[in-house]
């Protein structure tokens, strides 16, 4: 394909063909049912030598890829946390493909610098941020927050590990029992090495109880540690569990602590005016990380990282050899300096287009709808004497079992592998409190109150099956 005739014949039928996913999404299994190297199996070992026709390449998509797919985007797709796209969202990552740019710094692409300045100022507002805050976009929560203990370490060594490395390492990171993976990542990657990862013990709604941890710093300073970073959740993955973010921000002040926030997920509904006011002050807080690729209708991937002190993340990150020099260098910002990778794409387009698109307010009431269906599914589970609601349902997220069976755990496995194997809905598991859970999530960018009743009537009947 070389010409502009070309392309435009193919992207008609390539924006069709998305189309008609679309609106045929729940025909398919949302689960994919693929065995291990089917896909592989495919494709040829080795690449052509010769272009393919483009007829061709569209047949394997449909006969080879489609079937691979686990269709994210279906309204019955339940299981860990959505990554919820939107058309607008979709749209503008094909122009940002168009463009093909690369804004690793503001004279690559000014507009690519500026468009991405002035959302994070929109979501500054819309979920009430302190005004102190300066944002930038990341890939995912996951850099977004080694990028925090990198810049707590290099604030707190006076940029010194970065030039000479670690003398010895004393340094000491907290998060909670229940919180993600990616601070074990982030914290071996930093170099502080993982047995200085102290999880602090959580309370009955899996919170970190802000007491223990103002103790474990205390004894950790006591032994020789030198207590350098808190990472709060505010939403765990298994249950949505919120760290009392406010409290903990008084113990890190007065001990004078980096506070991260990982808001992944939660930090969404943020621009819901009566979950923002649960979460109290934010002033305390240093940096702050949360996922629109998860729960704001904008495809994969866009992680938005604030933090309070801009220039000690530039001077973690800066980096200015002679062919990156301009005469722009200090009176824009030049993204490159604000994270870990140099190249970077126009990824605010796609946030912005869908902030512009929806508008705040549809969004707003999208997110309102996603967790009234989990108030209806969670009712269903109250009401209903065979089965346990594990912990009480945050946001849009229900966490629960069936316990009328002598072994609730080995049922609620195969209960869970016959609907994921059914290709009619897809749920996925936590362990809580020692019991096998199932998570049900209600935040499809598609989804209606009728396919929530469609996915409680299968799992009832699944039930009913196994039962017998
Ligand atoms: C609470 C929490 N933090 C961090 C992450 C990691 O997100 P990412 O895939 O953007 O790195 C997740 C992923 O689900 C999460 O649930």
């Amino acid at each position: 394909m070389e010409d502009s005739k070309e392309f435009r014949k193919w992207g008609y039928k390539f924006i069709d063909y998305i189309a008609d996913y679309f609106d045929a999404i729940e025909e398919y299994p949302v689960k994919s049912k693929v065995k291990p190297g089917e896909v592989k199996a495919c494709f040829p070992e080795v690449a052509p030598d010769d272009p393919q026709p483009m007829e061709d390449s569209l047949k394997l998509i449909s006969e080879a890829i489609l079937p691979g797919i686990t269709h994210w985007q279906h309204p019955r797709f339940h299981a860990y946390f959505p990554a919820n796209n939107s058309y607008p969202s979709i749209l503008a990552d094909l122009l940002s493909s168009g463009f093909g740019v690369q804004a690793m710094i503001w004279e690559t692409s000014p507009a690519a610098a500026e468009l991405e300045e002035v959302v994070m100022e929109w979501l500054k507002k819309m979920l009430d941020l302190p005004k102190n805050w300066e944002g930038v976009i990341q890939d995912t929560a996951s850099t977004a927050t080694l990028v925090a203990l990198l810049t707590a370490r290099e604030k707190h060594s006076d940029y010194q590990i970065n030039k000479k490395g670690f003398d010895s390492n004393k340094y000491r990171i907290y998060c909670s029992d229940d919180a993600h993976s990616s601070i074990d990542k982030a914290v071996k990657i930093a170099g502080f090495g993982l047995t200085n990862l102290i999880r602090i013990p959580i309370n009955k709604n899996h919170e970190m109880i802000a007491e223990e941890l103002d103790l474990q710093i205390d004894r950790d300073r006591e032994d020789g540690f030198i207590p350098l970073a808190v990472v709060a959740a505010l939403g765990t993955t298994s249950s949505v569990a919120i760290d009392p973010v406010e409290e903990i921000s008084k113990i890190t002040t007065k001990q004078n602590l980096w506070l991260h926030v990982d808001a992944a997920y939660a930090g969404n509904a943020m621009i819901l005016p009566e979950f923002r006011k649960e979460i109290g002050s934010l002033e305390g807080v240093d940096s702050f990380v949360f996922n629109p690729h998860k729960w704001m209708f904008t495809n994969f991937d866009l992680s938005v990282y604030f933090v309070k002190d801009k220039e000690a993340l530039i001077r973690t990150f800066s980096i200015l050899p002679e062919y990156l020099k301009t005469s722009s260098y200090g009176k824009v910002n030049d993204y490159r300096d604000w994270g870990v990778q140099l190249g970077r794409r126009f990824r605010s387009l796609k946030l912005w287009l869908v902030i512009q698109s929806f508008g705040v307010d549809k969004i707003k009431e999208m997110l309102r709808v996603h967790i009234e269906m989990a108030r209806w599914f969670e009712e269903k589970i109250i009401s209903n004497p065979d089965y346990e609601l594990i912990l009480p349902r945050v946001l849009n997220v229900v966490v629960f079992r069936y316990i009328g069976s002598s072994d609730p755990d080995s049922f609620n496995k195969k209960l869970l592998e016959e609907i994921n194997d059914s290709g009619e809905m897809y749920l996925s598991h936590t362990v809580l409190d020692e019991k096998y859970a199932i998570r049900m999530v209600s935040g499809s960018t598609r989804v209606k109150q009728e396919h929530i009743e469609q996915s409680w009537k299968k799992i009832e009947s699944t039930v009913r099956e196994l039962k017998n």
